[in-house]
């Protein structure tokens, strides 16, 4: 169908006096004695078009088109606005059909629909303003992602979904297996029936690539992931996903310092791409979200992240006043309500808390002369907490095997990983960004089901 975007003709001049087609849907509609107006948006950009139909010209009748959500098809010729100062446009209609029509009962009649009935309705929220916003900016952060890496040598990698290995060993993988119900009762043991399954041994959704990532950086020597992790963790909380978008770079020859210094950069670097390519996305999330949120953005940009130590840190919570619902001591993993207290109230900015127990982390990372202690860190942001997680990894094959057995590990689950450590082992790292996370930090958008076009959660999926 051959159109025009609204975007193109809302920002360059040369369609001015010229006649145009555009399609979109009908967002507001305003008919007076002469005239009538529509709000038409196809999605291109957040602004509508006005279209202008003069009633004593104009053939046909306009109850059909003036309908919420119906779509349509214009031809008009572009003039200045009739009232916006700022050199706006507009459309005075010269033909208008209808592609669909849209009855009494499209749900979005209303001017503000609460983003917990929106949610009820994935499948026409995102016809919002909101979700027109959050989707475009979602778009711009994907992008300036793979630039940020791929402007620094890094190799695009794809690593995958189905695993035989937890990378967390936290337990929290989905299963994958082609038995049925019905299945389980013909096997005596759990080892019998999934050796009798699809891959001849257990196999799950993989909670993170970063075990395949190292692989590939002992090769590569940089690499990124960007795909979809899966967590079956039972957490309800506004920033759990039973699926999210995970980025994961893997850095051969760099140490914990090295890696926080490209994380730093990185999130420097996306949300300025952010702020310059998505200058009305971030008024609109200014106006109706976060108020100050783009001098909050400014200032990740300008401020040098802080950089704390874990132990440091439960000092600072431990004599903070402040009555935390989860008691603090070190040892402890630190929840949301700390994190969030550590970089709202404390710093006011990033915060990167390094050096944590080992006992509460993962059994690849570093561990520190100290024998305590990971080459581990968090990068938490106010209003969140937790946005990246972030090590440098155990490189030395004893080492690794023994954090393997104080945890009971399956070695032969990892042969190919511990192999890592016996054929060249360099000192290397990585960290995982939470893109929705992300997401929700440049938006200021506050529930994580509001940036994820269909989003799974414990108990919910459509
Ligand atoms: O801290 P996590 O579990 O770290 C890893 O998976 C490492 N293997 C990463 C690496 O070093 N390559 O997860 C990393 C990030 C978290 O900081 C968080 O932002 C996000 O992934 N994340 C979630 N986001 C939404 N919903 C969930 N259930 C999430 N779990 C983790
Ligand atoms: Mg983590």
């Amino acid at each position: 169908m051959k159109h025009t975007d609204i975007i193109e003709v809302l920002t360059d001049r040369e369609y001015v006096g010229k006649e145009v087609t555009v399609c979109g849907w009908v967002r507001t509609a305003r008919d007076s004695k002469n005239m009538a107006f529509i709000e038409l948006n196809d999605g291109t950009c957040l602004k509508h078009i006005q279209l202008v139909i003069d009633k004593e010209t104009f053939a046909k009748p306009l109850a059909e088109f003036t309908k919420l959500g119906s779509s349509l098809k214009v031809t008009g010729t572009v003039v200045p606005s009739a009232v916006a100062q700022d050199g706006g446009v507009e459309i005075n209609v010269t033909d208008l059909a209808l592609l669909g029509a849209c009855p009494e009962d499209y749900p979005l009649q209303k001017k503000r629909t609460s983003l917990d009935t929106l949610r009820t309705m994935p499948h026409l929220r995102v016809r919002t303003n909101t979700f027109n916003a959050v989707f475009r900016v979602r778009s711009v952060l994907a992008t300036a992602i793979h630039e940020y890496f791929q402007a620094r040598h890094y190799v695009y990698v794809n690593t995958p979904i189905i695993t035989g290995s937890d990378c967390e060993g936290a337990g929290e993988m989905f299963t994958v297996t082609t038995h049925s119900f019905e299945d389980a009762a013909n096997y005596k043991s759990a080892d019998e029936f999934y050796a009798d399954d699809f891959f001849g041994k257990s196999a799950g959704l993989s909670v993170s690539g970063q075990l395949e990532g190292e692989v590939a950086a002992m090769a590569f020597g940089k690499i990124y992931t960007f795909g979809p992790s899966f967590r079956a963790e039972n957490s309800n909380t506004t920033k759990h996903v039973a699926e999210f978008w995970h980025v994961e770079p893997e850095v051969a020859f760099a140490e914990l310092p090295d890696i926080i210094e490209i994380a730093e950069d990185m999130i420097k670097s996306i949300t300025k791409a952010v702020m310059e390519r998505c200058p009305a996305e971030l008024e609109f999330f200014e106006k109706f979200f976060e108020p100050g949120l783009r001098e909050k953005l400014q200032h990740v940009i300008d401020s040098e992240f802080e950089v704390l130590d874990y132990t440091k840190a439960i000092e600072i919570l431990e004599s903070a006043p402040v009555e935390f619902k989860f008691p603090v001591s070190w040892g402890c993993d630190l929840q949301t309500e700390h994190e969030r207290y550590i970089t709202e109230e404390v710093f006011k900015k990033p915060v990167f808390v390094i050096n944590y127990p080992k006992e509460i982390k993962s059994f690849y990372m570093k561990q520190n002369p100290d024998g305590k202690t990971v080459a581990a860190t968090d990068l938490l942001v106010p209003g969140i907490g937790e946005i990246i997680g972030c090590s440098e990894r155990e490189a030395d094959y004893n080492k690794l095997l023994e954090a393997m057995r104080v945890r009971n590990m399956n070695e032969d689950d990892y042969k190919d990983y511990i192999d890592l450590r016996k054929f060249g082992s360099v000192p290397h790292s990585g960290f995982g960004l939470g893109f929705e996370r992300m997401l929700m930090y440049v938006t200021g958008v506050q529930n994580i089901r509001d940036v994820i076009l269909f989003p799974r959660t414990v108990g919910s999926i459509r």
